[in-house]
């Protein structure tokens, strides 16, 4: 243990290695000198602290390695630490893994977040007064919408994928915990994001590096799925937003009031991709495959964002076209990064997840 910072908010995020973690991480370094943020991730394959090379040695900063499922390391962290305020973001993430290796989820996704309750509870009980555990959560417990309706925080939970049943279960433990012994929590539910630092075994940079290089384009079933994408940074926000401005013991559902089929948001990129590596047009589409579907596959999330946005005043600020644009640009100017990422162990789950490929 080292850089215990007396007399100022010791601020916990958990998974800050991760996609979205990295950007809430140097949104909260950055903005808020004031707060020391740790970062605890236990630097799984989603896990790259190349992500935070930026703020790696600012003085408000401390990158902890460890893993949320390791009780005893977790006990003696807050004890030693006793953290103010949590974020909570280390999770499995990925939906096809988890129909793969349901049990990974259940572990870190449910026993881990039990873990931290626990850990939180124990320190702070009795003494809640100014102390936050907020739990950074997903659509997906919602499970799936028809052509449509909109997710909002009342609907009924109907998780779909072991994934979303572990994101769900911990949910409704953390309300069990508030119910229960007083925890003063908040909890985010966000649709799809997108941009830099995304791990390629997601839609939007798996295709981008498949593109790049010249590989089939696997989409499941018809492509007539329809997901609300937001853009990272505007994720980060809302977490700050609902952090700094949310009620104690509130849900609050965020999205980017932005639907796309998988399809067309397929051919979107291919058009951008051809563009900017001057190719004909038409050449990235050509790589588009048909393939099984997901089983279970959700067909439709769509988030009512309309509670955070009235309460709290919070809006996504980025376009799609832009954000999409950025986020190409960063994929084909940070190669090392993917090849990096997608070195090793990435390459033999991509062989078995969709056939060995010539490169
Ligand atoms: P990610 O997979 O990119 O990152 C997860 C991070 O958690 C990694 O850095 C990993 O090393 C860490 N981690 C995993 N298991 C751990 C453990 N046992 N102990 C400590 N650290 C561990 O995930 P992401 O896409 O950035 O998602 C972050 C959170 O946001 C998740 O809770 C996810 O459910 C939620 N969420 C994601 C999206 C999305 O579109 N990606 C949307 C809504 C909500
Ligand atoms: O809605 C929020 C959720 O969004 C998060 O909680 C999850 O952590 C995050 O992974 C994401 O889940 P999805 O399953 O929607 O994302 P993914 O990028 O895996 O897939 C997006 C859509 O694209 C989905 O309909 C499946 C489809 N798809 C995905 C892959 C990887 C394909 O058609 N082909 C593919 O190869």
């Amino acid at each position: 243990m080292k850089d215990k910072k007396p007399n100022t908010l010791n601020l916990l995020i958990t998974g800050g290695a991760g996609f979205i973690g990295s950007h809430v991480v140097r949104h909260f370094v950055t903005n808020y000198p004031a707060y020391h943020v740790y970062n605890l991730d236990a630097l799984t394959y989603a896990g790259n602290l190349e992500n935070l090379k930026d703020v790696a040695k600012e003085d408000n900063y401390t990158f902890i390695k460890g893993d949320i499922k390791d009780i005893p390391f977790i006990d003696e962290l807050f004890d030693y630490y006793r953290f103010d305020v949590v974020i909570h973001l280390a999770a499995e993430s990925h939906v096809d893994r988890s129909i793969t290796n349901p049990n990974d989820f259940i572990e870190t996704n449910v026993l881990g977040t039990a873990n931290l309750l626990n850990a939180f509870k124990r320190i702070w009980i009795n003494h809640f007064e100014g102390k936050q555990f907020l739990h950074i959560s997903t659509d997906e417990v919602y499970g799936s919408l028809g052509k449509t309706g909109l997710f909002k925080e009342t609907t009924a939970y109907d998780p779909q994928s072991p994934y979303a049943a572990s994101k769900a279960a911990s949910d409704q433990m953390v309300r069990a915990y508030a119910n229960t012994y007083g925890l003063p929590y908040k909890i985010t539910n966000c649709s799809n994001n997108y941009g830099p630092n995304q791990f390629p075994e997601k839609l939007i940079p798996l295709f981008i590096h498949n593109i790049q290089n010249n590989k089939e384009l696997p989409v499941y079933g018809d492509g007539q799925y329809t997901r609300d994408w937001l853009y990272v940074t505007d994720h980060a926000k809302a977490i700050d937003t609902v952090f700094h401005k949310g009620k104690i013991g509130e849900t609050y559902n965020i999205g980017g009031l932005n639907e796309w089929t998988n399809i067309d948001l397929i051919h979107l990129l291919c058009e951008q991709l051809d563009l900017k590596l001057g190719r004909p047009k038409g050449t990235a589409s050509k790589l588009i495959t048909f393939v099984k579907d997901r089983a279970g596959h959700d067909k439709r999330y769509a988030i009512d964002a309309s509670k955070i946005q009235d309460e709290l005043g919070w809006y996504p600020e980025m376009t799609f076209e832009q954000g999409l644009s950025k986020t190409v640009d960063w994929y084909l100017d940070n190669t090392n990064w993917l090849k990096n990422v997608t070195s090793g162990a990435y390459q033999a789950y991509y062989d078995k997840m969709y056939g060995k490929q010539e490169d």
